[in-house]
């Protein structure tokens, strides 16, 4: 055991951890030049974001000794917290990679709370220092002021070129502790992650803390009491490789023929089911989704498809959550949970991408708390939930505490820019001269939406931010239904500030003007809080007859035009009497 060292990279997101990750494979004989391994997800690479903590064994060997490193890659974004704890949970240390050219950012200074918040011995490296213009001094300074880390425990290196990284294993070695734990006492093993094989079934990653596991165990997961026969074990080296035993201070995994995904929760403790052990280990942060959307097949008999799909999603991201609900407009769907936007965004291009589900999904929003008249307090979701206002005393949204960290050029922009969305100011800090942090408070559901873009374009990319939800506060929000011919169309209401919800509805009835095609007979559209229409728009009618292009002669072009149009039809979808084509949802539903 103590040639072991479990440790994570943590890092703002493009300050160089795949690099980094990419020079430890090499060194561990996984070489891989040129090519980032641990990014292996397709989108992943698209987005240059990492998007699911994967570990992998590395043998290195150090003066002539071998030893067993485990690396486990986090995720680096805001939204993404709950993965980097819980795979920080696995871990005796981390090392914190700060890029020389871009400094301490706001995620930097999160993802270090987190590490410490677990224990976690850290390294403090900055990276590039290859980049002629890299600021090694100041960054050097920035984390001895911001992460109160001391000078001379900083390593400093290039990912790129490799230089330096001897020094950081070394200080891996001497630093970071191996782990402890008792081989013979009951097993007490953490699930940090899982992902579903169509023949193995759940393979379930776990950091083995007391006791052994091996094949023909019976297990237990103590959240459940569900009981598993152990099929296989293994350590992941580029891919899995099944091994005799796993034992305390290992990082690996286990296959028992789990075929429920829903049956392995993050978080959870395994042990031996006729010789369990006392405890389990204390919870990981237990993540609660904050943004609520509906997501539909877009093809109603694909309902069941997507629900298999979902059921694996939640698997590799118990993040995300999601039940039945449905809709007039658009059939049977899942409501579903998400920790943030960008989560949001991830999970459906994975539906996408991966599953190859063809979906819609509604405007996000927030949870709302409701006191009612009967003195019950609900929570909602879902517009659709809303009650009757009549019946309201008070509503409460959730409220983040935000800090934005930019240059100090910015910071009007990002007064504008946070004025204009509800927030309360707290203050500014100058953790050194050429950085300002902003905080305040905010309405979650006013940064759901494009606030991240926005963020970004009017600091030229500099600006970052970091939230955390602090609780709910009463707010005048109000339920907006929007009607075709008078027809309230489910899918489209959506919950807003009082203040904010005429804009919206406006830019709601904008879009439907212009994507919603001409029909024989007139559309009206409207927008209606309660009785009250707050907004209004019509479509006038229009025959629309595409063989009048043709002037009779040219019947392939006549045949083509008529499939094309065919092709047209099967992807509309008819609200009441009304047809929208798919291209119409989707862009009435991405109104900000
Ligand atoms: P996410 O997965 O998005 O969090 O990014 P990351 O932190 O894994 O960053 P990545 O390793 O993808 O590096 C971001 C960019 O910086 C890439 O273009 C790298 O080639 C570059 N980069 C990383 N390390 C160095 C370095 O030491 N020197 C130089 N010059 N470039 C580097």
């Amino acid at each position: 055991m103590d040639k072991i060292r479990n440790f994570s990279i943590i890092a703002h997101i493009d300050h160089g951890k795949s690099t980094l990750a990419d020079r430890f494979l090499e060194r561990g004989g996984l070489v891989v030049k040129g090519e980032q391994i641990l990014d292996s997800m397709e989108l992943e690479r698209d987005r240059g974001i990492t998007i699911r903590a994967h570990p992998v064994s590395l043998d290195i060997e150090v003066d002539g000794v071998k030893y067993l490193f485990n690396l486990i890659d986090t995720p680096g974004h805001v939204d993404f917290s709950y993965e980097v704890s819980r795979s920080l949970k696995a871990c005796e240390g981390a090392i914190l990679l700060v890029d020389a050219t871009q400094g301490v950012e706001a995620q930097t200074i999160a993802n270090t709370y987190l590490a410490l918040e677990n224990d976690l011995v850290i390294i403090p490296v900055i990276n590039k220092i290859d980049v002629k213009d890299a600021d090694i001094e100041g960054t050097s300074k920035e984390i001895v002021d911001i992460l109160g880390f001391k000078e001379d425990e900083i390593l400093k290196i290039s990912a790129k070129t490799g230089e330096g990284v001897d020094n950081l294993i070394k200080a891996i070695l001497e630093r970071i502790p191996a782990p402890h734990g008792d081989p013979n006492a009951p097993l007490k093993a953490l699930v940090f992650d899982s992902h579903f094989d169509t023949y193995k079934g759940v393979v379930v990653y776990v950091r083995i803390k007391d006791g052994t596991i091996k094949k023909g165990d019976k297990i237990k997961f103590m959240s459940n009491g569900k009981e598993f026969e152990v099929e296989e074990v293994g350590i992941f080296r580029l891919k899995m490789e099944p091994e005799d035993v796993l034992s305390a201070g290992s990082v690996g995994y286990f296959t028992a023929l789990i075929r429920d995904p829903l049956d392995v929760q993050i978080g959870d403790t395994v042990t031996h089911a006729n010789n369990p052990t006392k405890e389990p280990i204390p919870g990981f942060r237990k993540n609660v989704p904050m943004v609520f959307a509906g997501i539909f097949p877009l093809n109603t008999n694909e309902f069941e498809e997507l629900k298999k799909s979902l059921e694996k999603l939640h698997l590799n991201d118990p993040a995300f959550t999601f039940e039945p609900e449905s809709s007039e407009a658009l059939g049977f769907g899942f409501r579903c949970g998400f920790s943030g936007l960008l989560h949001m965004e991830i999970t459906i291009e994975r539906l996408r991408i991966e599953f190859g589900q063809d979906i819609i999904a509604t405007v996000p929003n927030v949870e709302y708390e409701i006191v009612l008249r009967d003195g019950r307090t609900i929570t909602i979701d879902n517009p659709a939930k809303f009650p009757d206002p009549s019946n309201i005393l008070e509503i409460r949204e959730p409220i983040v505490d935000a800090s934005i960290m930019i240059p100090p050029d910015y910071i009007g922009n990002v007064m504008e820019l946070i004025t204009s969305r509800r927030a309360v100011y707290k203050e500014m800090l100058y953790p050194e001269e050429k950085r300002v942090i902003i905080r305040f408070e905010v309405p979650l559901q006013e940064i759901i939406t494009d606030f991240f873009d926005t963020l970004k374009s009017v600091t030229r990319g500099y600006g970052t931010l970091d939230y955390e939800f602090i609780g709910f506060k009463k707010a005048d929000i109000v339920k907006v239904d929007i009607l075709i011919n008078k027809k309230p169309i489910d899918a489209l209401s959506f919950m807003a500030h009082e203040e904010k919800a005429y804009y919206v509805a406006r830019s709601m009835l904008e879009k439907m003007r212009k994507v919603i095609p001409r029909q024989m007979f007139e559309i009206s559209l409207q927008a209606a809080i309660g009785s009250k229409i707050i907004a209004k728009e019509r479509i006038v009618p229009y025959r629309k007859d595409v063989l009048a292009k043709c002037y009779g002669g040219d019947v392939t072009r006549k045949r083509k035009l008529l499939e094309k149009q065919k092709e047209g039809k099967k992807k509309m979808k008819m609200v009441g009497n009304v047809e929208i084509p798919q291209e119409a949802f989707f862009s009435i539903l991405s109104v900000k």
